[in-house]
């Protein structure tokens, strides 16, 4: 039997409730695959500032560093949205991305051929898309130097952000998105504001020296404002994508509506070594939480995705992500996920639903 450690952080929002499903999820699929997992809940984002006053205590990041895997749900919510910058829910998150080394988070975007009719596009466009976003995690104009707001001599105040890349930056999460494309469809889209940032044409110049080494890959160039614009006109033409940390926060989100819901879309944030976070791409949803409305699937996918990337059990992987694929051709949906002739649940329900399949063993009809 396989022993792992897990830190389970389940933050705030709807995030509590996702988690549930999942970890109920993770012990099916333990006994089945004889993975034995050990779960440590720590505190993150406003449900840490709440018993501890921090958004990130120490005591968190110690305790993922001393697990072999992380999962996330989500963090944020208005209670905590007016406290000072070193204090919300997202400077820990971003804490946590920072502390563990995560600069390559994968995105995938992948339809289910189930959800097609839930998407807001029309079925030509988004029928067999198939993207892996990656986005730089760890740099960029989130982490840039100087930052801060400032009095300026005239006495008004100024906003200051830094968008900021080193090469080694740019070459490491290259090197990823390369290795991922080679695995993928060879095809691989780097997008970046070169026509008017300095930091976007190191960067663009940085990709196609790494390109070098990937014969095999064949490598464009996108703007991000046309890239935008493509993602919503022909989807299809991507395979892998490679952007910088604000970039890939903006595009991730725009591809999710590919797939029908923000709610089904996963991620992998991997450092060098150590544990990886496995988070869904969403947030907290502070408008639904608490209803038992959440779509659980992105953070299932999420655990999935910790099991392929993160623990080397792709076997296991494929079983959660074949047991959603079920649930959604049985018929069962959440509320941003449902289309005529489909029958709506909860979040728990889905979760019920899922665990049934898991344990008939077989493909219910
Ligand atoms: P959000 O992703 O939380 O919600 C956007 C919309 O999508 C909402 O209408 C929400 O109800 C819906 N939605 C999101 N996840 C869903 C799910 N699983 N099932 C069904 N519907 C879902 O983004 P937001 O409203 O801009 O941000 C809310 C809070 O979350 C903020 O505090 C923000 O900073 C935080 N946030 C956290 C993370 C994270 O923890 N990784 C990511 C994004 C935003
Ligand atoms: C995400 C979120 C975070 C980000 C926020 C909450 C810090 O939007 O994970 O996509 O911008 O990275
Ligand atoms: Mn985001």
């Amino acid at each position: 039997t396989q022993q792992y450690r897990i830190t389970l952080l389940p933050g705030d929002g709807i995030g509590p409730e996702i988690l549930a499903v999942t970890v109920e999820v993770l012990k099916v699929i333990g006994k089945q695959f004889e993975i034995q997992f050990d779960f440590q809940e720590a505190l993150i984002g406003g449900a840490a500032i709440d018993e501890t006053g921090e958004p990130l205590p120490e005591e968190t990041l110690k305790c993922c560093r001393s697990c072999d895997a992380v999962l996330l749900a989500a963090i944020g919510g208005y209670k905590w949205d007016d406290l000072p910058r070193h204090q919300r829910p997202e400077t820990g998150l971003l804490g946590l991305r920072a502390g563990l080394g995560l600069f390559a988070n994968l995105r995938p975007a992948t339809i289910f051929p189930q959800l097609i009719d839930a998407s807001t596009l029309k079925r030509e466009v988004v029928e067999g898309v198939d993207i892996m976003v990656v986005r730089e995690l760890t740099g960029g104009i989130y982490f840039g130097l100087p930052k801060g707001i400032f009095e300026t001599e005239t006495g008004e105040r100024r906003g200051v952000n830094t968008m900021a890349y080193t090469e080694s930056e740019i070459d490491r999460i290259a090197k990823v998105a390369f290795e991922i494309a080679r695995k993928r469809r060879n095809k691989l889209c780097s997008v970046d504001k070169a026509n008017v940032l300095d930091v976007s044409q190191l960067w663009r110049d940085r990709v196609t020296k790494i390109a070098q080494d990937y014969p095999d890959v064949e490598l464009s160039h996108l703007y991000v404002d046309n890239a935008a614009m493509q993602l919503i006109r022909a989807p299809k033409q991507f395979d892998t994508i490679v952007t910088g940390n604000l970039f890939g926060d903006i595009l991730s989100d725009e591809a999710a509506m590919l797939t029908g819901s923000i709610g089904m879309l996963p991620s992998a944030s991997l450092g060098a070594d150590g544990p990886g976070v496995f988070e869904p791409v969403h947030g907290s949803a502070p408008d639904i939480a608490g209803q038992d409305k959440a779509n659980p699937l992105a953070q299932v996918l999420s655990a999935a995705m910790m099991l392929r990337y993160g623990l080397n059990q792709p076997q296991a992987a494929n079983k959660i992500e074949e047991s959603v694929s079920q649930v959604l051709e049985l018929g069962y949906r959440t509320g941003d996920i449902m289309s005529a002739r489909m029958q709506q649940v909860g979040c728990r329900q889905m979760g019920e639903m899922l665990l049934k399949v898991l344990e008939s063993g077989s493909i219910l009809r």
